[in-house]
């Protein structure tokens, strides 16, 4: 049973799938070995970091195979165990106690620039945490949101936050401010890969998505008691950042390397206070660069699933959704057995119509790998006519 990121190594090292790299590496070649453990298709633990105490670890979805194995099913069966089990949501428990809390530092004590957070390209404006889940509550209705933001190391307690206009944390801040209140975060680092999943998930906004998470994990996600603020958090991840978003405290933040490849330039984005960090004995950090193996995996993976509804919905003979064929969640291959003639159309309107950022979308027949970039390419060379076979919608 993988109950927390430790477990699922364990699993993935059983099958030849981890790296573990002992000799001493400095911060800033980690990028370099990142790049090259995603060309290994394997994941890693850099264990001896020049001048820090703890590991970092990245490329945890490193192929699709270790979707497969948490969801114990085939590779094309993914969106569908994904749909099913994200629709059957199981509450979280609190309990109290965790590892997440066996080191606790609070006020002065606190100093988070001790951890091996990287910077991930040359012209990023400094060191950023990119794989926090954070954790908020709505300040009207208590319901909980998860999502992943990055955020910027500004000091020994502070870091910069950024958050889209459309986010739920966004909207919740938003209520903040008109409570004048300060907005309680807990960011999370080092998480089950199912609650990383569920928290770039994106579901409607009244849906929690640790219960989200708790329903891929198949039981509920235990919880413990955040120590400064009014928050739970999973009692089996490596670190916990506890601290407040200012209402109206707005500072510059980035550039920063993004999903797209090019630099989202420096911006006011929000400033998160640290309170307390919590954490493991000897916490894995865990840091994903934008537009990696990683970050596709996390934004794709629920997309599929929620396509994969909308075409079962439709009686669709649905053989496989790829949503991360680009690199990046913004076009979409997907296999079906042909039931009409131009069916491919409908196909493509409702894959348009399921998510907003989708720019590409490709029906192909069930005997072409949506897993295989070189087939797909075989299959738009060999069976493509575009006079008649592509739609173009404007605006995508
Ligand atoms: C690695 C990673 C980093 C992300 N960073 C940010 C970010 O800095 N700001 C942001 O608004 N969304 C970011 N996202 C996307 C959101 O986490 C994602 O859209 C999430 O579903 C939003 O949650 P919500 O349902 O609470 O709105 C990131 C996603 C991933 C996978």
């Amino acid at each position: 049973m993988i109950r927390d990121l430790r477990s699922y190594f364990a699993f993935l090292e059983q099958q030849g799938d981890l790296d573990r790299v002992t000799s001493p590496v400095g911060l800033l070649e980690i990028p370099t070995g990142m790049a090259e453990q995603e060309k290994k298709g394997k994941a890693v633990i850099f264990e001896n970091i020049k001048g820090y105490e703890y590991p970092v670890c990245n490329n945890i979805f490193g192929k699709r195979e270790f979707l497969a194995g948490l969801f114990q099913c085939s590779r094309e069966e993914v969106a569908r165990e994904f749909k099913k089990r994200s629709e059957n949501g199981i509450e979280p428990v609190i309990v109290e106690s965790g590892p997440v809390q066996e080191v606790v530092f609070t006020g002065d004590e606190v100093d988070i620039e001790k951890f091996p957070f990287v910077i991930h390209c040359a012209k990023d404006a400094g060191r950023f945490i990119t794989a926090g889940m954070v954790i908020a509550r709505d300040p009207e209705t208590g319901i909980r949101n998860c999502s992943i933001n990055r955020m910027q190391l500004k000091g020994p307690r502070k870091t910069g936050l950024r958050m889209s206009p459309t986010q739920d944390l966004e909207a919740y801040y938003r209520k903040a401010v008109a409570r004048n209140l300060p907005l309680e975060i807990a960011a999370v680092v080092g998480n089950h890969p199912f609650d990383l999943l569920a928290a770039a998930s994106g579901p409607p906004r009244d849906v929690d998505e640790l219960a989200i998470a708790g329903g891929l994990r198949q039981e509920p996600v235990e919880l413990v008691r955040c120590r400064t603020i009014d928050l739970e958090v999973p009692a089996r991840a490596e670190l916990v950042i506890e601290g407040y978003i200012n209402p109206g405290e707005l500072e510059e933040e980035g550039p920063f390397g993004d999903f797209m490849e090019f630099y989202v330039p420096a911006m006011k984005n929000h400033v998160f206070h640290i309170n307390a960090i919590t954490m493991r004995k000897k916490p894995i950090i865990q840091v994903i660069k934008a537009g990696s193996i990683d970050d596709t995996t996390l934004l794709s993976t629920p997309r599929e699933a929620q396509l994969y509804k909308v075409l079962k919905d439709n009686n669709v003979n649905l053989n496989a959704i790829n949503m991360s064929v680009g690199k990046n969640y913004l076009t979409c291959v997907i296999s079906i057995e042909k039931q009409i003639e131009n069916e491919a159309k409908n196909i493509l309107l409702a894959a348009f119509g399921s998510f907003k950022f989708l720019k590409n979308c490709i029906v192909v027949d069930h005997d072409v790998d949506v897993f295989d970039p070189a087939d797909v390419w075989w299959a738009l060379s060999t069976r493509l006519r575009a006079d008649t076979g592509v739609m173009v919608i404007p605006n995508t």
